[in-house]
């Protein structure tokens, strides 16, 4: 079977567009796959430098993915800094990687322009997560276009390795999710934490619908687009394309139905996730933690063999 591995930052509650784009695809992909999936707390250390509030966001998205249908027992959910293979092995490919090399990351580039603090772990970021992929052997790992690059530094990081001490590491192919449409938000923008439009996937009923009812709707067109591109996600076009017919401009009735078909898919899950207690999370992590702890002391042998600081 072949390894798939993919890490998320622990960044907080969700929104519908992150169900749809990311959370729902990778549970899929899983059930397919001798699968990995890493929280990326080191990561989020270099932008996160609140306790608490890193605290909350890896609870929040162990529950969020448990609740979204991944098996712990198929599926290794661990946190990064359980494994300090992880920091190892990424400082052993700093030490094979340029500067010049670094520098020419789009995701640092654009994190300073928008204001960042430019730490240096900001910019050894991709040869963390090249060694959170190469640890595991990974074949596949399913990522967003935005970190089409860093599969790139990954590769090329394994055969600067390879070619100096030898083959050791196979290198990842990425596969990128092409999100079966970007949801939109409530404003009409892209769905995103940053712009202030979400519907939260956690939220209560009254959340949800109080963020439907404020959906802006233009009366232009013959249906209210931005209504009906949420809506899609949610059911086929045809099942809903005769009640946006028949109400038209009843831009109530139609928010009510949406709000009715989003509840019909968050309730369970929703009560699902109210059913995991922080202990239930805290279990899976260290179920997840030790065995890919297993395995990454396991390819660390190999790796301090090779460069020669074993005697
Ligand atoms: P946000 O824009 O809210 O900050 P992120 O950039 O953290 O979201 O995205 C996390 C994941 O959710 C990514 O895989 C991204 O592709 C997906 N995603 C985010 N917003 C949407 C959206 N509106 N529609 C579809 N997928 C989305
Ligand atoms: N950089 C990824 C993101 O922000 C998160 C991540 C860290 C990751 N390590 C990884 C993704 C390894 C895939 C594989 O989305």
């Amino acid at each position: 079977m072949q390894k798939l591995f993919t890490g998320l930052q622990p960044s907080g509650s969700l929104h519908i567009g992150n169900y749809f784009g990311a959370l729902k695809p990778a549970v899929e992909m899983c059930k397919a796959y001798n699968g990995m999936l890493m929280i990326a707390d080191y990561h989020a250390l270099t932008t996160l430098k609140d306790p608490r509030a890193m605290r909350e966001n890896i609870m929040s998205v162990v529950k969020d993915y448990l609740a979204a249908g991944l098996d712990p027992t198929r599926t290794t959910i661990f946190k990064q800094s359980d494994v300090p293979e992880h920091t190892e092995l990424s400082w052993i490919f700093q030490c094979l990687v340029t500067t010049a090399f670094l520098e020419l990351s789009h995701a640092y580039k654009d994190k300073v322009a928008k204001g960042l603090e430019a730490n240096a772990g900001l910019f050894a970021y991709p040869i963390l997560m090249a060694a959170d992929i190469l640890l595991y052997d990974t074949d596949v790992v399913p990522v967003g276009e935005d970190q089409r690059q860093h599969l790139e530094y990954a590769r090329e990081t394994a055969a600067k390795f390879n070619n100096t001490f030898g083959q050791t590491f196979k290198e990842p192919k990425e596969m990128i999710i092409e999100s079966v449409a970007v949801i939109p938000g409530t404003d009409g923008r892209k769905m995103s934490k940053s712009y202030n439009n979400i519907i939260p996937l956690f939220g209560s009923k009254d959340e949800i619908a109080k963020a439907v009812m404020s959906i802006v709707t233009d009366s232009k067109g013959k249906r209210p687009e931005n209504v009906f591109a949420i809506h899609r996600a949610f059911k086929r076009e045809e099942e809903i394309a005769p009640l946006y017919e028949r109400s038209k401009s009843n831009y109530k009735a139609i928010k009510e139905a949406l709000i009715e078909d989003i509840e019909a898919l968050i309730g369970p899950m929703r009560a699902k996730r109210d059913s995991i207690s922080d202990d239930d999370a805290r279990r899976v992590l260290e179920g997840g933690g030790e065995r890919a702890r297993k395995r990454a002391s396991k390819k660390m042998l190999d790796v301090r063999e090779k460069i020669g600081v074993t005697i």
